[in-house]
């Protein structure tokens, strides 16, 4: 069976772009594939959270996780820095990456923009941490988004050269695992293109009721359409993309009739569609909430999780070490 992997980066919280765009589909992968999910605190550290911040986010992430439905019971779900053996093997794919070619990749280059006083090496070498979290398991399929296609450019390329240089076949090619027709892009709040964490357009899986509710009462629009048929603004596009993804078909098609004939009301459409985001998300947060607080269920979750990885780590290590010329006295 192959073997998925994916890391989270444990900075805020889900919104619905996450759970539609990415997490109902690794929930679904659970069945099909061997899979590891862990939360990627290393990586987090590029950008110097709190100390007092570090842990709470993990636990965030990690609580939103299991309550969207990854399965501790079927999925390997645990903590990067939990596994020793990555930093390992980062320090021997450092050997391997050249500084040129890290500084070509774009995440990189956008940092160094966005965060000119903080450009460390951690963050130059963040793909070599990334290649090191998935060829440590030796996972050949990793479902991340587009933004991620480089990294994992590097980690085949990383993967390669170690196996030529070394004379092995320890590492196989890892490939981005995409959900084709079931990937839903899910646009934000503003009119403008797809939510996302830094553009604050956003809802939250642990958004109450009020807040989501005055989220989208705000959701920008128009002046609402004059002639029968008209063409929609993107904002009102946005709107109706987001209801065909919550809401049912029936409720899509109301709406769809009334702007067509001019007779519809953004107010109504819009506590339609607050009340239909409700119904999803808020059992979600009930369940969020719960197992935040439950510090015994979260300590289980990740036990399983982290002695499979650790067993699966090390003796990926122990080939690559071996390959390198290690030997113990
Ligand atoms: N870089 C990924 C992101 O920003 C997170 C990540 C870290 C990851 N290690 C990974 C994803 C390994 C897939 C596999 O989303």
């Amino acid at each position: 069976m192959e073997t998925v992997l994916s890391g989270i980066r444990s900075t805020g919280h889900l919104h619905l772009g996450n759970y539609y765009g990415a997490l109902r589909n690794f929930v679904k992968l659970q069945d099909e594939y061997k899979c590891f999910f862990f939360i990627a605190d290393l990586h987090s550290l590029t950008t110097h959270p709190h100390p007092d911040d570090f842990h709470s986010s993990v636990k965030i992430i990690l609580s939103e996780y299991l309550a969207a439905g990854l399965d501790p019971e079927k999925s390997a779900l645990f903590v990067q820095s939990d596994i020793p053996e990555i930093c390992e093997l980062y320090v021997l794919l450092n050997m391997l990456a050249y500084k040129g070619e890290l500084e070509r990749t774009t995440s990189f280059k956008d940092k160094v923009r966005k965060q000119a006083d903080n450009v460390n090496a951690g963050l130059l070498t963040y793909p070599v941490l990334m290649a090191s979290d998935i060829l440590i398991h030796r996972a050949t399929k990793v479902p991340v988004g587009k933004d991620q296609e480089q990294h994992l450019e590097i980690a085949r390329v990383l993967a390669r050269r170690f196996n030529n240089l070394y004379g092995t076949e320890v590492f196989p090619e890892p490939h981005a695992l995409s959900f084709g027709k079931d990937l839903i892009k899910v646009p934000g709040l503003d009119g403008s293109g797809k939510m996302g964490k830094s553009e604050g357009n956003g809802i939250y899986l642990n958004d109450d009721q009020q807040t989501i509710t005055k989220k989208v009462m705000k959701a920008v629009t128009d002046a609402g359409p004059t002639k029968p048929n008209s063409e929609m603004p993107d904002s009102v596009k946005n709107l109706f993309t987001l209801l065909s993804i919550v809401s049912e078909p029936s409720t899509v098609e109301y709406f769809r009739e009334k702007y067509n004939d001019c007779s519809i009301r953004y107010g109504d459409l819009k506590k339609q569609l607050a009340a239909d985001i409700c119904k999803q998300t808020l059992p979600i947060k009930e369940r969020i909430d719960a197992i935040y607080n439950d510090d015994e269920y979260l300590r289980k979750a990740v036990r399983r999780g982290t002695e499979q990885a650790r067993e699966s780590a090390a003796a990926t290590l122990a080939l690559a070490k071996k390959a390198v010329g290690f030997k113990v006295f």
